[in-house]
């Protein structure tokens, strides 16, 4: 097999998403994947793009100085979980063969010119890592997972090899469901910490108007255990451009004379949108939930997709006061909307723009 970096095709330029209704609740909102949304069809769990290199970079500093809050594993069942990691390994090759490419030992990262060997239940576990194809990042990447042990190996080995972050669901047919596993070095404003070992209710409790997703808890476990796979997104306007979002970071602001121009404001903005997938592994009592961030300049963005002009100022418009508090958007939506509005004549902002009506939804 040729796996040389230098010789692999070059990655597509970023695809980032939009959201597919054009009012905004806090709901479910899941969607079949394998159907087209905002006209693509979506059907991957995994999308590489040109700034592969550049997440990588940014996990990889994760790790190397925070990685107890951004690889967090239940240590109860490694085998089970490494299973359900190996199963991820087999998305990420079918989705991206350039990223991950499943032998019958192991599996090749030929992005990151490692191969992780898995020929024993031990290193099924806890894979022995090889450089295959030496280089400034692989290298740093196989050092870093060489200093890890049993499952977290395997974990930050898929997890530096994609651009989205996973997670890892267990449940039972009816038992308290459990994050028991967090990949996720790029959160939007949350501690995975906070998170790990708790369960869908207690993790979504923090959000504001949350009666209906919280009541249908059951429901979207099962769901992301059991069904599917799903896609769902997740949008959000905010100052900083980091991909990291860690609630720690200084917030970025604006001086009172720049927040009373709407120009300067969408100048400094940034459109930050998820991208999450669910893959069910019923036989693991396991499901998967990945989460991919894409940050943007919002002048940039809409300059290009003009159409989001409108459908952006129905999101922003449609969100409740506590919605907007909880998102940190409150000071951000009124000048956005003069902005977005002076652009573009919001007549024309009725309806659900471009979006292509999704097929059946799984919840709400
Ligand atoms: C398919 C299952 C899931 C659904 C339907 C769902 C739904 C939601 C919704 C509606 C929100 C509010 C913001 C938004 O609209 O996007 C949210 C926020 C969030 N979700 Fe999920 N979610 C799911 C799975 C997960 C999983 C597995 C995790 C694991 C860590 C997670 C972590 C979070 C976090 C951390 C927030 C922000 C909460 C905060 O501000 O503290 N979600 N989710």
């Amino acid at each position: 097999m040729h796996h040389d970096v230098s010789q692999l095709p070059p990655l597509p330029p970023p695809t980032p998403p939009f959201m597919v209704r054009d009012r905004f609740t806090i709901s479910a909102d899941l969607f079949p994947l394998g159907a087209e949304y905002n006209g693509v069809v979506e059907s991957a769990h995994f999308v590489a793009d040109d700034r592969w290199d550049t997440y990588l970079a940014h996990k990889l500093n994760m790790l190397e100085q925070a990685s107890g809050r951004a690889s967090l594993h239940l240590d109860d069942d490694p085998a089970g979980l490494a299973e359900a990691y190996w199963r991820v390994a087999g998305l990420l090759a079918a989705d991206e063969p350039t990223l991950a490419v499943m032998l019958d030992d192991g599996v090749m990262l030929p992005r990151l010119g490692l191969r992780l060997r898995a020929d024993s239940p031990g290193a099924r576990i806890e894979p022995e890592v090889i450089v295959e194809h030496p280089g400034p990042m692989g290298d740093r990447a196989a050092a870093w997972l060489e200093g890890r042990s049993g499952v977290a190996r395997l974990a930050d080995a898929i997890a530096l090899a994609c651009q989205e972050d996973l997670v890892i669901m267990r449940g039972g047919a009816d038992g308290p469901d459990v994050a028991e596993s967090l990949q996720v070095c790029l959160p939007s404003g949350w501690d995975p910490r906070e998170k790990f070992g708790t369960g869908f209710r207690a993790i979504h409790e923090p959000i504001a108007d949350n009666a209906r997703l919280l009541g249908s808890s059951a429901n979207v476990m099962k769901a992301l255990l059991t069904k599917g796979p799903y896609i769902r997104y997740s949008w959000s306007v905010t100052l900083h451009d980091k991909l990291d979002g860690h609630p720690e970071l200084p917030r970025a602001t604006l001086t009172e004379e720049e927040w009373a121009d709407p120009e300067t404001v969408a100048a400094r903005t940034f459109i930050r949108m998820e991208r999450q997938t669910t893959c069910p592994m019923p036989d693991l009592g396991r499901g998967l939930f990945t989460i991919r961030v894409h940050v943007d300049p919002l002048v940039e963005r809409m300059e290009r997709q003009p159409g989001l002009r409108p459908r952006l100022a129905n999101l922003i418009a449609s969100t409740a006061p506590e919605v907007r508090e909880y998102k940190g958007i409150a000071r951000l939506a009124p000048p956005l909307l003069v902005w977005l509005g002076a652009h573009q004549g919001m007549g024309e902002a009725a309806g659900d723009g471009e979006a292509v009506a999704p097929g059946s939804e799984a919840s709400q």
